[in-house]
């Protein structure tokens, strides 16, 4: 297994809409493996093919502490939504920064698995959330999207800060 590089916001990757997904090969099995190790030594609880430069409706979560709960969700689609709910998130592609954004509480979720089954389950809580972040990546859109354009100008700010302290500590080292 490798584990993959993350996009950082702004990437203009980042805002590529995926594709779906319509073969389940070997390749396909090797990229989610791939990304659940991305996700866990990151460690963040759920990742987006979109993050991995791989712009396929693919995503991967796991919200456990034991790290046991591995979830994958190929072309998922949301039928149902309810409820509202404050979520403050944060997100690998965006470093450092976490704010609240406004959720729905449960979502129906259709989604096929790793073996191409078709699933469709009711979520809630945090995977609910975690799940409709991860979507929003494979549209293209980040959680600070929903916030004021001073304050991504502000992220943007604090983003260009932590890769210019990360060149100055590689080039003395
Ligand atoms: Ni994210």
């Amino acid at each position: 297994m490798t584990i993959l590089k993350i996009l950082e916001f702004p990437d203009p990757k980042l805002r590529i809409t995926a594709s779906p997904i319509d073969t389940f090969n070997d390749e396909l099995q090797e990229t989610i493996d791939d990304m659940f190790e991305t996700m866990y030594a990151a460690p963040g609880i759920g990742l987006a093919a979109t993050q991995v430069d791989i712009h396929k409706r693919l995503l991967v979560t796991d919200i456990s502490a034991e790290k046991n709960q591995p979830y994958v969700m190929i072309n998922p689609e949301v039928t149902k939504n309810e409820g509202n709910i404050n979520s403050n998130e944060g997100c690998l592609s965006i470093p450092g920064y976490q704010d609240d954004v406004a959720r729905y509480e449960t979502i129906s979720i259709k989604y096929l698995d790793r073996h191409g089954v078709s699933h469709e389950e009711e979520l809630n809580g945090l995977l609910a959330i975690c799940v409709q972040h991860e979507i929003d990546h494979l549209n293209g859109k980040l959680f600070i999207d929903y916030l004021s354009e001073a304050k991504r100008q502000k992220i943007r700010k604090l983003i260009q800060k932590q890769e210019k302290y990360s060149t100055n500590t590689e080039s003395a080292g």
